[in-house]
């Protein structure tokens, strides 16, 4: 089946996150009738990672079905779910993980807090690489814990990790745990093996837990590959979790549905009974029936996809050299996250904010959000249809036109 990735979908006023909330007034607002900004010159979302791409084909048609019976009562996550998990893993990955080993927890990003509440107590340390997934720090936040900053090295264009540092923060007794953003959201790197393995080496000396996000970890461009933490040896393993989920790659986000895989049966054992203690007992039914469909059935479209946001991205870079010269835009080696580095248009963060929300009417993922490392980038959602990202662009040169005259 040839997908068409150019069909625009209108996902106004559908309860989209993306689409019916925008920045206003210094706030975000809920864009419904009521709402005069109707009225203005609509923005274009271009932030959170989500796509505007229909699921594959089988997903849709298994959802439909289920839909179809009317009933929507508790479900719960049959052997065949853990035999579709496994079976992606080992087939995409090569990572050879076990049943018994995945919990799944409504999303990722409940997943983190119940991990960080699980395995660190109040006022413990666990170490974050700025700029980074703006919800890791409420994360420290909400669990009373403390985020210590390993911030990420941004050199000719490239980001790397710092590890002379990480040795120093890794140091510290109450440092109980690292969260790994593999592939790095919002940098798009996706880290070698290597690199993965030093970073091991030195949480492993000091006893540091390694959470591993590999939300984007199926997205990843053609001259990359990507190495589950877990897989760099039974060390590693045995000391780290890894966070997985089809909804990045599927765009199931909004069925909340993911896994996290714990090999270690203490660390596992201490992780479900928080889940349990906490009321996490059932999945949503049609998070259960996508996650199969996608990860049995949705190859053939993952494929498809990869090549439209490689030819988005392709696309992206020519019109920024062509255009926008001045503003560097960091090669992402996965996620279809783009980091741009509009640091020459000597604006401070709030004017560049107004600039992008207010001129280009672009509501984009601030680069702050992700740090004070960020001030000065913005990050732009490429998984949508050439059409819009080519208006997005359009929108964008105008704007830092205005700015440089
Ligand atoms: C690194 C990372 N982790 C987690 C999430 C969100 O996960 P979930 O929707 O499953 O909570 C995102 C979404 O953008 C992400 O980029």
């Amino acid at each position: 089946m040839k997908y068409d990735f150019n069909q625009r979908i209108n996902r106004n006023r559908t309860n989209s996150f993306k689409w019916d909330f925008i920045k206003r007034n210094g706030g975000i607002e809920y864009w419904d009738e009521t709402n005069p900004a109707l009225h203005e010159k609509p923005v274009l979302p271009m932030w959170v990672a989500d796509m505007d791409f229909p699921s594959p084909q089988p997903v849709i048609e298994a959802i439909e079905a289920q839909a179809q019976t009317g009933i929507y009562g508790y479900a719960y996550t049959p052997p065949s779910y853990y035999d579709a998990v496994v079976n992606w893993m080992d087939r995409r990955h090569g990572w050879k993980i076990e049943r018994d080993w995945i919990c799944y927890t409504p999303g990722v990003v409940p997943g983190l807090h119940l991990m960080v509440a699980t395995y660190l107590k109040p006022g413990e340390k666990v170490l974050l690489q700025p700029p980074v997934y703006y919800p890791f720090y409420l994360i420290a936040e909400n669990t009373d814990t403390e985020a210590v900053l390993n911030p990420l090295i941004y050199k000719h264009g490239h980001y790397h990790m710092d590890f002379e540092d990480l040795e120093e923060k890794c140091a510290d007794p109450d440092l109980k745990a690292a969260i790994l953003c593999s592939p790095h959201n919002p940098v798009g790197r996706v880290w070698s093996a290597e690199e993965l393995r030093r970073f091991g080496e030195i949480c492993l000396k000091h006893d540091v837990l390694v959470i591993s996000d590999e939300i984007h970890g199926d997205l990843i461009f053609s001259d990359h590959s990507f190495t589950p933490f877990a897989t760099l040896g039974p060390e590693f393993a045995d000391r780290s979790i890894t966070c997985t989920a089809a909804s990045k790659t599927f765009n199931l986000a909004g069925l909340q549905t993911s896994n996290m895989v714990i090999q270690n049966d203490d660390l596992r054992e201490a992780f479900q009974t928080m889940c349990n203690r906490s009321g996490v007992f059932t999945l949503n039914m049609f998070g259960i029936l996508s996650l199969e469909a996608a990860y049995n059935h949705g190859e053939e479209w993952l494929e498809q996809l990869m090549v439209y946001l490689e030819d988005n991205y392709r696309f992206l870079e020519t019109y920024f050299k062509e255009h926008l010269p001045e503003c560097p835009v960091i090669k992402p080696e996965g996620t279809y996250l783009v980091w741009i580095d509009f640091r020459s248009l000597g604006l401070d963060k709030d004017e560049l904010e107004d600039l992008m929300m207010n001129k280009a009417r672009i509501y984009f993922d601030e680069g702050y959000i992700f740090g004070p490392e960020g001030e000065g980038f913005e990050r732009i959602n490429i998984a949508c249809p050439r059409s819009i990202l080519t208006e997005a662009l359009d929108r964008i040169k105008e704007a830092v036109r205005s700015v440089n005259i």
